[in-house]
């Protein structure tokens, strides 16, 4: 029935691909604001806290379900469920929820691609805030551009995912990655260079512990959540291409702690330059469109061209960034598609070009349909898929078969001794966790 299925080729392809799932607008545009707004460094503390305890044995459970079954998200719990109801029915929910984050999220890729045209352009130079605000308002309001872009963006990692899992997920994040990596260097180092950036940097790492309250807590794990593209299918899919000789473990903690990286990376980048430039942190996507154009474009008062070019290595990075997670998104449905139906790739591919790119059409004329699409899918859906993830590996998947994947039948040097404390994390302590944060969303 299932065509045959691709394997990542290599232990760094699986930290790649997953490290370029994991680190997107997540990374760039709200860790650095939630960071300044809930304490600096004692943010950071518990948001790293958060990643160990409870979203890295999440992580780790979706990695299992994939390379347990070697097969897409839905197909997965069907099969190691042995075709209970319950779970069959779970099945729908990773194909279905990456599709709702696709249509929103090209719709931002979409904006960075003209944002980066722009910045090139040297469109901000000698504005002032007011300007590069109204630049940004009449640009999201103004249909047709938007709605191009995000069309661009979504074709061009359809183009990506089509190719295939190794010649094109693989070949598009070994190279972007590292250059990801190299490029967000670059901006912080210009970024801390500034005059008065000093002020930025102490928001980030100054801890603040008035700003802790209980929601700190809930937000750091929703943060983290978010990161790692947990409870969306991308993790079970892409895990579903891991090599049975791979140490899931390993290559687990090695996302984890790129993504994480690359997270304050992306908090030097921006943060000093904002304060340089004497502008409030603001929040969500206003702070990158906003704010981060003016920043650069004055910051090059004297050197337009140099500054120009910071702001569009910026714009490129957050292009490349979500290009990377969009893959992602995708690929969960068209893994679907491909072994449920029978489907090629490439049709698979535009099928959900389709799909997805006529409902971020809706998102990128209208607000409420873009905020609608991303409260429902990043703070329940989310949230829903990652619980049931976790207690689908921690009750319902028999031990020796969990343990069997973390340890790779016994032959990983190490892994037995690890694997009670990484269960006991799956059972008692990611559960519970993932539904006090469900209903903190709630309440607080
Ligand atoms: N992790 C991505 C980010 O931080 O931007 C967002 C994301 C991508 C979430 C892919 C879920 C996913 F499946």
């Amino acid at each position: 029935m299932s065509a045959k299925r691709e394997n990542f080729g290599s232990r760094m392809a699986v930290i790649l691909a997953m490290a370029g799932s994991a680190i997107g607008l997540g990374n760039i545009w709200r860790f650095p604001y939630m960071v300044g707004e809930h304490g600096g460094s004692v943010f950071i503390i518990i948001y790293v806290a958060a990643t160990l305890l409870i979203s890295l044995p999440v992580f780790v459970s979706e990695v299992v379900i994939g390379r347990r079954s070697r097969s897409n998200a839905l197909t997965a719990f069907w099969k190691l469920s042995s075709g209970k109801r319950f779970w069959k029915i779970v099945g729908f929910l990773p194909i279905a929820i990456p599709l709702i984050i696709a249509s929103y999220y090209s719709v931002i890729g979409g904006w960075s691609i003209d944002y980066l045209y722009k910045s090139a352009a040297m469109t901000f130079v000698h504005t002032e805030p007011s300007q590069v605000s109204a630049v940004f308002d009449s640009f999201v309001t103004n249909g047709a551009e938007p709605v191009l872009m995000h069309l661009l963006f979504l074709l061009f990692c359809t183009l990506v995912v089509s190719s295939g899992v190794k010649s094109g997920i693989e070949r598009f994040s070994k190279i972007t990655l590292p250059a990801l990596f190299v490029l967000i260097v670059v901006i912080a180092v210009y970024s801390i260079s500034l005059p008065g950036a000093l002020a930025g940097v102490r928001y980030l790492v100054k801890p603040d512990f008035s700003a802790l309250t209980p929601s700190t807590f809930a937000y750091a794990m929703g943060q983290s959540f978010y990161s790692l593209s947990l409870g969306m299918g991308a993790i079970i899919t892409y895990g579903s291409y891991v090599s049975s000789r791979e140490n899931i473990l390993a290559s687990s903690a090695g996302t984890a702690v790129s993504d994480l990286l690359f997270a304050i990376l992306a908090g030097f980048a921006i943060m000093p330059a904002v304060f340089a430039a004497g502008i409030e942190p603001g929040a969500g996507p206003g702070l990158i469109f906003r704010s981060v154009p003016y920043v650069f474009s004055q910051m090059g008062q004297g050197a337009p061209v140099i500054s120009s070019i910071v702001a569009a290595i910026f714009f490129l990075a957050v292009v490349v960034a979500a290009m990377t997670s969009c893959i992602s998104l995708l690929e969960v449905g068209v893994a679907f598609l491909v072994e449920k139906f029978s489907m090629k790739r490439w049709h698979a591919g535009f099928l959900l070009f389709f799909l997805c790119g006529g409902a971020g059409v809706l998102c990128a004329l209208d607000g409420r349909v873009f905020d609608g699409f991303d409260y429902l899918a990043s703070n329940i859906l989310l949230l829903l898929m990652a619980l049931l993830a976790v207690v689908f590996v921690g009750f319902v998947m028999k031990k020796e078969d969990v343990r069997d994947e973390l340890t790779n039948s016994g032959s990983l040097k190490g892994s037995g001794t690890l694997f009670p404390v990484v269960y006991f994390l799956i059972r008692w302590v990611a559960p519970p966790a993932v539904v006090l944060i469900f209903i903190s969303n709630f309440i607080l």
